[in-house]
């Protein structure tokens, strides 16, 4: 086998590398070949940031030039002031008038084994007709439009038709059910919800239409539904409603070819996508035109290391930033190839990615730590039985990634010759803001290393003061970038309050992090009510509510423990009303509650019966026990605690669960 031969470092057991803190610097082949190679696009970028990200912008297609790079009131910021531009059209005309006209522009692969391929003429062919279908049912710019769909090319074409004709998108993940899918169309006010009939998981249908029609029961807003067809059902099996529903390719039918973009000003809004925060209520992020498609172009081709004959594979589903930004807009602004898979990577067997992989001949693969851990577990076997050769580059993002499984990414998958970027970045920042750059940095496995040229990040105390090499604090921006949040739908104060509050002028990130002697950043996780299960942003408060709304919760709390593979789990603590006795069959009942309500990637792990929450004198309760409980730490400080007998009662429950 390839990877056998290697020798060297790869041979080295994982203990001894991981002991000895190796340091891995960029393979000389990869370095030599690198797009950026020069350390010095750090000073530069430093001297000149607006310079910076303005050489960036030159490199696109903007209708009318911008007056300024930057206007900064904080937490106000707009980015190309005046310029025009379009980011549809940058992401497909712009290639057609050269010899990525004919170049796959995406890979797809169905849960079920269909391969399709899409040029980028054909892409934007199908853009153009979706653009103009979108219009026909009365959609303008400004208009919201929801997407809930599964992972297929006409996903990205909605959204690329949107971008168009600047209306703005919601995409909303298809492993959310009816409720939470509901709550964003209202708060988006969307006029047309675009979805399918189902997505096959595992050999399993999501039944996306039904929770579509159970969510419009309470969405007045939406005017018309455009149901893709994805060949989970018959047609026939699938109710529409007349005068709303609409088949895809009926919508598309007698649609014109030609769409002209629209002239998009730089700071017109281009998408709204929802995530948790610590109410129970989801954020909005806004993200507008200019400065986004600034930001992730840069990042992805230097994070990346975009070529000509990449094929390039991210695996993040649609439904968050990081497939919007590095599925579908990222890739394509640097006209590369971009492969999009549909289902689960156990079906039909452990080795499916492996065999996506081979088949397609991916170079570059970004994904999250929660899937590497997995694979950990279900053992190199898996790997090993294709030729993984193709790989050049790996990524991660969405959670810390631990030094173990680090290794195992770069030794197992990358063959020991890729070089493994560990990306730091949130919804709302939009693009990669804390990463190596593969042909420079030399990367510590669990570090995010150093920010992107132009980015300024700190590690600060409770009083906003940089701390020292070693301690911990929390994780700051301290300069705007052009991808960047413009506000949160609907409430600017919010906005403000949530992430510009804590540190006047300062974005607060809500996670916590350290520095080392050589100022890497090592990034600790979220110090907020925010629980980060398999890379999924989950809001403590949002599973909590939707508990009590259950008729046997009386007070539900709910706080993350760490899990091996998922990095953290849910652990609900909740009290029953008088009448009722609690059992094995209402834990489960439970658990399928928040599933149904939110989504199964929600499902707390345990749910944990208490006659009564451990609260302060002042009635609130104390999470932080909460935590320690489940993670059978230590009690942290008790002498605040209303009731000691509570947290002793719980400590005993959580030892017999522990022990069997
Ligand atoms: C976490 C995903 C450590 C972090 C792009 C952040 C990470 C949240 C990393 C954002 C990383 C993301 N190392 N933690 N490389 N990347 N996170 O909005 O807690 O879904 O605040 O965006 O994920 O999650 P979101």
């Amino acid at each position: 086998m390839e990877r056998e031969k290697m020798g060297g470092p790869v041979e080295a057991p994982l203990e001894a590398i991981l002991e000895e803190e190796r340091v891995f610097p960029p393979p000389p082949q990869f370095r030599e070949q690198a797009n950026v190679r020069d350390p010095q696009v750090y000073q530069e970028a430093e001297r000149d940031p607006e310079g910076f990200w303005e050489r960036w912008a030159r490199e696109l297609t903007w209708f009318q030039p911008w007056e300024k790079v930057l206007e900064w009131d904080p937490p106000w910021a707009k980015w190309f002031v005046g310029g025009k531009t379009n980011l549809a059209y940058n992401c497909l005309d712009r290639h057609l008038m050269g010899p990525r006209r004919n170049k796959a522009a995406i890979i797809w692969e169905g849960e079920p084994g269909e391969v399709r391929i899409l040029t980028y003429w054909e892409l934007y062919r199908q853009v153009c007709r979706f653009a103009n279908a979108l219009k026909a049912l009365g959609v303008r710019k400004g208009d919201r439009v929801t997407i809930y769909m599964p992972m297929v090319p006409e996903a990205a074409v909605a959204m690329l038709a949107c971008a168009r004709i600047g209306a703005v998108h919601s995409v909303v993940f298809a492993g959310f059910t009816a409720d939470a899918l509901r709550d964003r169309i209202q708060d988006a006010q969307a006029k047309v919800l675009v979805t399918a009939e189902g997505l096959w998981r595992r050999g399993n249908i999501l039944p996306l239409k039904e929770y579509a029609d159970q969510a419009l029961e309470a969405c007045p807003t939406v005017e018309k539904v455009v149901v893709f067809h994805r060949g989970c059902k018959e047609k026939e099996q699938v109710p529409m409603r007349r005068g709303r529903d609409i088949w895809w390719d009926e919508a598309i039918a007698s649609a014109a070819l030609q769409c002209p973009p629209e002239e998009m000003d730089a700071e017109d809004m281009l998408y709204i996508l929802y995530t948790s925060g610590t109410t129970g209520k989801p954020k909005g992020v806004v993200h507008t035109t200019g400065g986004y498609m600034v930001g992730i172009y840069a990042t992805t081709q230097w994070v990346f290391d975009i070529k000509e004959g990449d094929t390039y594979w991210c695996t993040a589903d649609i439904g968050w930033v990081t497939g919007h930004s590095y599925v579908i807009y990222g890739p394509l602004l640097c006209g590369a190839t971009t492969l999009m898979y549909e289902g689960a990577p156990d079906w039909p067997q452990r080795d499916r990615w492996w065999s996506i992989i081979e088949r397609h001949g991916v170079t570059i693969l970004y994904t999250a730590p929660t899937a590497i851990r997995t694979f950990m577990r279900w053992g190199e076997e898996w790997p090993g039985r294709h030729d993984l050769s193709s790989l050049r580059l790996l990524g991660t993002v969405g959670e810390p990634i631990n030094p173990e499984a680090w290794v195992w990414y770069w030794r197992h998958i990358g063959g020991g010759r890729c070089p493994v970027v560990d990306t730091w970045w949130q919804t709302e920042t939009g693009m990669i803001m804390i990463t190596p750059l593969p042909g420079i940095t030399h990367c510590k496995p669990g570090s995010a290393t150093l920010p992107f040229p132009g980015v300024r990040a700190e590690v600060v105390d409770e009083r906003g003061q940089p701390v020292p090499p070693g301690a911990g604090g929390y994780l700051v921006l301290t300069r705007p970038w052009p991808a960047m949040l413009r506000v949160l739908y609907g409430d600017p104060e919010r906005y403000k309050v949530q992430y510009w509050s804590r540190f006047p002028g300062v974005y607060f990130t809500g996670d916590g992090a350290r520095r080392d002697q050589d100022g890497y950043f090592w990034i600790v996780g979220r110090i907020d009510d925010v629980v980060n299960v398999s890379g999924h942003r989950i809001g403590t408060m949002e599973v909590e509510s939707i508990l009590v709304e259950h008729p046997a919760v009386a007070e539900a709390a709910v706080v993350g423990r760490s899990h091996e593979v998922k990095g953290q789990a849910l652990w609900a603590f909740v009290t029953l009303r008088d009448d009722v006795v609690a059992g094995p069959s209402l834990e489960e009942e439970l658990r399928e509650h928040v599933s149904k309500r939110i989504g199964a990637f929600a499902r707390p792990d345990r749910v944990i019966f208490t006659p009564e929450l451990p609260k302060t004198r002042s009635g609130k309760i104390m999470r932080r026990l909460l935590r320690d409980i489940a993670e059978g730490r230590a009690l942290g400080d008790v002498t605040t605690l209303q009731d000691p007998e509570v947290v002793r009662s719980l400590k005993e429950q959580y030892e017999h669960i522990e022990g069997g």
